[in-house]
């Protein structure tokens, strides 16, 4: 079997992750305002989960025979939070989409599949995360009316 069907969606993965690298970290360095306190710190954190998985691909692409891309995708930045937000949900998903055809191209190797589940896992915390944070953030416009209504 040849390896250079999952070496090339392993490419594709690698490319989204260093698109990561430079999205989470470019809004971590742009946030302002009371956020800043919060997200400067939680973006860059994504950032560099971004890496570490980088970093297990790119090893995983040299192991089967492949050459890793140093090339990413377009970022997408905002200076509005909210849409950050949207932004990074939209980031964590596209990586559990694509991690989870990985998983399904390598289907009879438990060892890459076990590996690819582990960072998989992540992914969907981090969809789980941006889904709550989103929520929250309605929550709160919501929480304000019903403050006001009742005072
Ligand atoms: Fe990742």
């Amino acid at each position: 079997m040849s390896n250079q069907p999952i070496i090339d969606h392993l490419n594709e993965i690698l490319k989204h992750e260093w698109t990561g690298v430079a999205q989470y970290a470019q809004a971590g360095f742009i946030v302002e305002g009371v956020w800043r306190e919060v997200y400067a710190e939680k973006f860059l954190d994504d950032a560099k989960e971004s890496f570490g998985h980088a970093q297990l691909i790119g090893d995983k692409i040299v192991a089967l025979g492949g050459v890793p891309v140093a090339t990413r995708n377009e970022i997408k930045q905002s200076r509005d939070l909210s849409e950050v937000l949207e932004f990074s949900l939209a980031f964590e998903s596209k990586a559990v989409e694509m991690y989870s055809k990985a998983i399904e191209m390598a289907e009879g190797d438990r060892a890459l599949v076990v590996f690819l589940e582990d960072i998989l896992k992540e992914e969907q915390e981090g969809v789980d995360e941006y889904t709550k944070l989103l929520r929250q953030t309605a929550g709160s416009a919501a929480g304000t009316t019903s403050t006001a209504k009742t005072g």
